[in-house]
């Protein structure tokens, strides 16, 4: 007996090839990526405050079956880009297109292909897990019994066993996050956009969802992710588009920003804070950007060119000048130093903001 799930899966795999071989060959000769934004603009004007320009002319490309990871501080305009190319809201300007089909102009192709997951679980509270994950597969005209048995699955993949007779108003913070995620897979889509996915997972949750978007990636959906977790991005994206104030700023795989901003970082800790000044001026010496102070003064950071040459010359000017060290040592710069060094404030500090708030 075939599996309607399996079966269905395949007949719009192969109307996709099919439709994808004509699609394609236009993508080729434009020079095309699946999913293009161009320009994209979008103000919000709320009464009585001034206009807010949420997308200022956002350009981004992203390749079939990989991960895009759009990376940027509260208020950047994360949450606006997906929601323009998920066909939720329209830009002032601009265009964008999946698959070379318009966002603006064929809304009701795309929703066909897209899985979303917002930043906000978008869950029915008085159905069950169960129910819910059915009710999408109804209204998506998988027909009843391929709706029940993808729940089933999806139920399964998102370890919910346990809460899936329960309604959702009594589920757990991470509990909604998941049946949302598992929501979004339901049509098995082609492109998949998840609006900070993993906020509010346990570890282990965020564990296993990065396992299942490595695993549909593989299979060959594309993925359209935001995050605030620069480990996210690192580990999650082929390529990280960096926003900040409504544009991209920086776009690259993780290795590429890094480099980007100037190979690798010196590091010292000092034994006493009296040598501080003198070591600050070896940095200054071997660095390509003023060094970096701890608040105690007694961890100093440079970025340099060459790091193996740059630690070399600094513990022999640091022996030379008789500096006590704890520790040294050198390593190449994190997402975070990149998100300074573009943005003119670290990531991590604004996450720190939020949870202050
Ligand atoms: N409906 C709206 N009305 C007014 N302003 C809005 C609206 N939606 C978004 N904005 C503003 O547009 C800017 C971008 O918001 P957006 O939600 O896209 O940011 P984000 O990068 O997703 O941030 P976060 O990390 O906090 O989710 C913000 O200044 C926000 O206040
Ligand atoms: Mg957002």
């Amino acid at each position: 007996m075939t599996d309607p799930v399996l079966d269905l899966i395949s007949k719009e795999r192969s109307a996709r090839s099919a439709r994808h071989s004509d699609v394609t060959g236009v993508r080729y000769l434009l020079h095309m990526a699946y999913i293009e934004a161009h320009d994209l603009a979008k103000t919000y004007t709320p009464k009585g405050a001034p206009a807010v320009h949420a997308l200022d002319g956002l350009s981004l490309s992203v390749p079939q079956g990989t991960v895009t990871a759009l990376l940027g501080p509260n208020g950047a305009g994360k949450t606006t880009a997906v929601k323009v190319l998920t066909t939720l809201i329209r830009p002032d300007s601009g265009t964008a297109t999946i698959d070379g089909i318009d966002v603006q102009t064929d809304g009701d192709q795309i929703r066909r292909m897209i899985g979303v997951s917002g930043q906000y679980a978008a869950v029915d509270e008085n159905l069950t897990g169960f129910e819910n994950l059915d009710m999408i597969g109804r209204l998506y005209h998988l027909g009843a019994k391929a709706s029940r048995r993808r729940a089933r699955e999806l139920i399964e993949l998102f370890d919910l066993t346990e809460a899936q007779n329960r309604p959702v108003k009594g589920f757990s913070g991470g509990m909604r996050r998941r049946i949302d995620l598992a929501g979004a897979l339901v049509i098995d889509p082609q492109v998949l956009f998840l609006d900070e996915p993993t906020t509010g997972l346990d570890p282990r949750s965020r564990l296993g969802l990065w396992d299942i978007i490595t695993r549909l990636v593989a299979q060959g959906t594309t993925v359209l992710l935001t995050t605030q977790y620069l480990e996210e991005a690192d580990r999650l994206a082929d390529d990280i588009a960096v926003i900040d104030h409504g544009t991209v700023i920086a776009q690259g795989t993780s290795d590429e920003l890094k480099s980007s901003i100037g190979g690798q970082r010196v590091e010292l800790s000092l034994v006493s804070e009296g040598d501080s000044d003198a070591a600050v001026a070896i940095l200054r010496s071997v660095g390509t950007a003023a060094p970096e102070v701890s608040s105690d003064r007694r961890t100093l950071a440079v970025t340099v060119a060459n790091g193996p040459t740059a630690l070399q010359a600094v513990l022999g000017q640091v022996e030379r000048d008789g500096i006590r060290l704890h520790d040294a040592g050198m390593q190449r710069p994190t997402l975070d130093d990149v998100f300074l060094q573009l943005t003119g404030h670290s990531a991590s500090a604004d996450d720190e903001k939020e949870k202050a708030s």
